[in-house]
């Protein structure tokens, strides 16, 4: 059971953010509470996604919206990404590492299975903003975050700002 009133965006180096999460058992009231909460979070800090280990809940579960409209939430439970083709290097950002914008490799298209909120299993192909955006957020249910993926060169470029985050938000890795 998720208590969803203490769900808060987390930030990097939070060990929420660097850990494997579990799948969803069941989608019932809490599952929906809980979506509910992580599209607020979102909305309110101006994402295209979010992952339930950015409101601090190990689950694989995610939340998309290309337009940043609540009408827009396409909802992601215990997902399966699988590249397609070609590679593709573009810059990004993420909401658990605020200020840094990075170019992160991923592949240009991909396929998508889930579960909804209904309970109904559907399988997508996406390209562009919407690839890019489930290989980010599946990353982030499997503990990946763009600090990992970004190469050395921005790694060095970025080194200052990553530790000034380590800093700020160390009391979450402490938790
Ligand atoms: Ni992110």
């Amino acid at each position: 059971m998720v208590d969803t009133d203490k769900c808060r965006i987390t930030h990097y180096p939070a060990k929420v953010l660097a850990g494997k999460a579990q799948p969803v058992e069941k989608i019932d009231d809490n599952i929906r509470r809980l979506v509910e909460k992580m599209t607020d979070i979102m909305l309110e800090n101006k994402g295209v996604g979010l992952a339930a280990p950015q409101a601090g809940v190990p689950l694989r579960l995610f939340i998309i919206s290309l337009d940043q409209t609540k009408e827009g939430i396409k909802v992601f439970i215990n997902p399966t990404v699988t590249p397609i083709g070609e590679l593709d290097l573009v810059e990004e950002g993420c909401l658990s590492i605020p200020d840094i914008y990075t170019k992160i490799r991923r592949y240009k298209k991909c396929k998508v299975t889930a579960t909804d909120l209904a309970s109904n299993e559907f399988t997508e192909e996406a390209e562009g903003l919407y690839a890019r955006a489930l290989q980010h957020e599946f990353d982030h249910i499997e503990g990946i975050t763009i600090a990992d993926r970004m190469g050395s060169t921005a790694k060095i470029v970025h080194r200052k700002k990553l530790k000034k985050l380590a800093e700020e938000y160390k009391e979450a890795v402490e938790e």
